[in-house]
């Protein structure tokens, strides 16, 4: 959550620091802020609102000079408006701080700042920090000193990035714990800093990733990392092999569009160079499953949030059923608090796009307290899920800018698949025809998502139907109960329509009672084995006057007959299923919320990473 931007270099800093927050929108959008060094003093715009909103304030103030540090926030303490918005300038008007993180001492903090007489300027945590700073700098400490020493006053997990008056030639960054990622780019001349890699990659691919406990220090031409307590350390520069062009719109009238159709090269690049179609098996060389004692393994427990916990259940399905090996999925805030019957022969599989959802991270935490292999699928390169692994998968969505997710959550259901039959390979379970069968289905994905894509006007005439209803129920069963349930997710949080998913089974327990013409039902009918079961279903949805509509398979006239209206889905394995059948949901939930005339991509209240508890 939050996102930050830095710069340090010959160039103006407020164009790059702008263009950087606004590939970070994403990460929050309540309110944004820059602040350069210009003739030696620190000159600040910021505001509520969007990026826009900055950008026109820039227009009437411009501000020239570097460095600079920019944030773009969601709000943690202190309601979005100019006072709470970032950056935040010291007391002393030296030192100015961008933060993405929660200062779980602030009460206190502040108590003894003003008693110590300084004023505030917000009902942020983070003015805690700046202030901290300047009281140390002040003492003629130097900025690193400065920065260190605060750094052990505060509590929780954070990333600042602090820039002052008194050492002008340097920007200082600093990570604790995961409250998000901090990732430096390294230029000619020029460095720069940022939470994510898409706000800086048209300046540079080299890229260097902070750690937890680690400080950097920038100057146009030096990086020098080290620990919270002044070690320096080596670092790593990893060359990003990622387009900035997938980080922009293009021709789409919103990201999460464009996302969605960019599903047919996502999943053919998650199966290239997975797939060894000359060998018939499969290959995942960052997961060193070699290292996995399959006869001890007691099970495998998954671990995620949100959209990714849905993609998991599927994973369920498909691991037990491919691999014979069993699996719990768990919500990630709740696993780490249960204390999880996890030891040394489980696996703990994180399944996370941002790698920075910090309930994620603490389960992950926890499955190695408890001796775990901990494994993750996980898209956003260098992020804290792919670095504290001892193997990963990284999906090949490419970096995900709408809020709701859609192609990273089409990707890990193939990783899923691959996984399965990979451990099953790894077990002995698997004849060489049954190996190239599993591959052969899996293959046909891409087209089969194509074909779904092709049908989007089909959905969008469905969409114009639906697009005033309050209420939704979603139901499904098997491998596509989970659909059902991301369904759901997909509509409420982009229209605001209040969407309930339910195991198709469950209806006759209680939530068939809220069927009538005001609550349209969305049955997952593909042919599969809980076929017939799901359409008693939809039969008794009628029976109460529910309008009903269907996900089905081609040529399937019994549910059409039944059906007030059709999401139609090419025929697949029912393994493959789930892929092929929450396309049309997704396009469903993206032009209801795009006919209501909402703000797609960046829904309220929401932000695509959630890196505070
Ligand atoms: C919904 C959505 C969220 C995320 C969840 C986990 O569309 O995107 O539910 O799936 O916040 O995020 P990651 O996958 O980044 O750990």
């Amino acid at each position: 959550m939050c996102g930050i931007v830095g710069y340090i270099g010959d160039r103006e800093a407020t164009p790059i620091i702008l263009e950087g927050l606004k590939k970070l929108e994403y990460r929050g959008y309540d309110s944004a802020g820059v602040a350069v060094l210009s003739n030696g003093k620190i000159e600040l715009r910021r505001d509520s609102g969007k990026i826009t909103h900055l950008e026109t304030l820039l227009k009437e103030k411009p501000i020239s000079g570097s460095p600079g540090i920019g944030h773009t926030r969601w709000a943690t303490h202190g309601e979005p408006n100019e006072r709470n918005s970032h950056p935040h300038v010291g007391y002393k008007g030296q030192v100015v701080i961008v933060h993405n993180g929660i200062v779980e001492n602030y009460l206190e903090l502040k108590d003894e700042l003003m008693a110590e007489g300084i004023q505030f300027n917000s009902d942020t945590d983070t003015e805690t920090i700046v202030h901290l700073i300047e009281i140390n700098l002040d003492q003629g400490l130097s900025l690193e000193e400065s920065v260190r020493n605060t750094l052990k006053r505060i509590k929780g997990a954070h990333g600042i990035v602090v820039l002052s008056t008194k050492e002008p030639e340097k920007i200082i960054s600093a990570r604790i714990g995961n409250a998000g990622g901090v990732v430096i780019g390294l230029g000619e001349g020029e460095n720069f800093i940022a939470s994510d890699i898409p706000a800086i990659l048209e300046h540079t691919n080299r890229m260097v990733f902070l750690d937890s406990h680690q400080m950097a220090i920038l100057e146009k031409d030096k990086l020098t990392v080290q620990t919270i307590e002044g070690q320096v350390l080596d670092y790593k520069v990893e060359i990003i092999n990622l387009d900035p062009v997938s980080a922009v719109k293009g021709n789409y009238r919103h990201f999460m569009q464009k996302e969605i159709h960019e599903q047919v090269r996502s999943l053919t690049e998650t199966m290239a160079g997975r797939i060894d179609f000359q060998h018939n098996s499969i290959l995942i060389p960052t997961l060193n499953i070699d290292e996995v004692d399959f006869d001890q393994l007691k099970g495998i427990k998954i671990v995620a949030c949100g959209t990714a916990w849905h993609a998991g259940q599927v994973g369920k399905y498909l691991i037990e059923e491919i691999a014979k090996i069993p699996v719990e999925v768990d919500i990630a805030s709740e696993f780490r608090y249960r204390d999880p019957l996890v030891d040394k022969n489980h696996i703990i599989l994180a399944i996370s796009q941002s790698g920075e959802t910090a309930d994620t991270l603490a389960a992950m935490e926890e499955g190695r307290k408890k001796g775990a292999r901990v494994w993750s699928i996980v898209n956003a390169i260098g992020s804290q899920a792919m670095r504290l692994t001892d193997g990963y998968i990284s999906m090949q969505a490419g970096p995900e800018i709408g809020v709701a997710s859609t192609k990273a959550f089409t990707a890990p259901l193939v990783d899923l698949y691959l996984l399965a039959v990979m451990m099953a390979d790894k077990k002995g379970l698997l004849s060489a025809q049954e190996r190239s069968q599993y591959i052969a289905e899996i293959s046909k994905v891409p087209d089969l998502v194509g074909t779904c894509l092709d049908r989007e006007n089909q959905v969008r005439e469905i969409a114009a139907k639906y697009k005033d209803t309050e209420h939704m129920l979603y139901l499904g069963r098997g491998i596509n109960m989970p659909i059902a349930y991301e369904g759901a997710l997909k509509l409420k949080e982009i229209s605001y329509i209040h969407a309930e998913a339910y195991p198709a089974g469950e209806m006759k327990h209680g939530p068939i009672a809220l069927i009538d013409e005001d609550m349209p039902v969305m049955a997952i009918l593909p042919h599969d084995q809980w076929y017939e079961k799901m359409i008693s279903q939809v039969e008794q949805a009628k029976a109460r006057g529910g309008k009903v509509i269907v996900v089905a398979t081609d040529g399937d006239t019994l549910a059409s007959s039944l059906a007030d209206d059709v999401l139609w889905i090419p025929e697949a394995f029912w393994m493959v299923n789930p892929v092929v059948a929450v396309l049309p949901l997704q396009i469903l939930a993206y032009h209801i919320a795009a006919m209501r005339g909402l703000d797609v991509d960046q829904p309220r209240n929401l932000a695509k990473s959630v890196t505070v508890e």
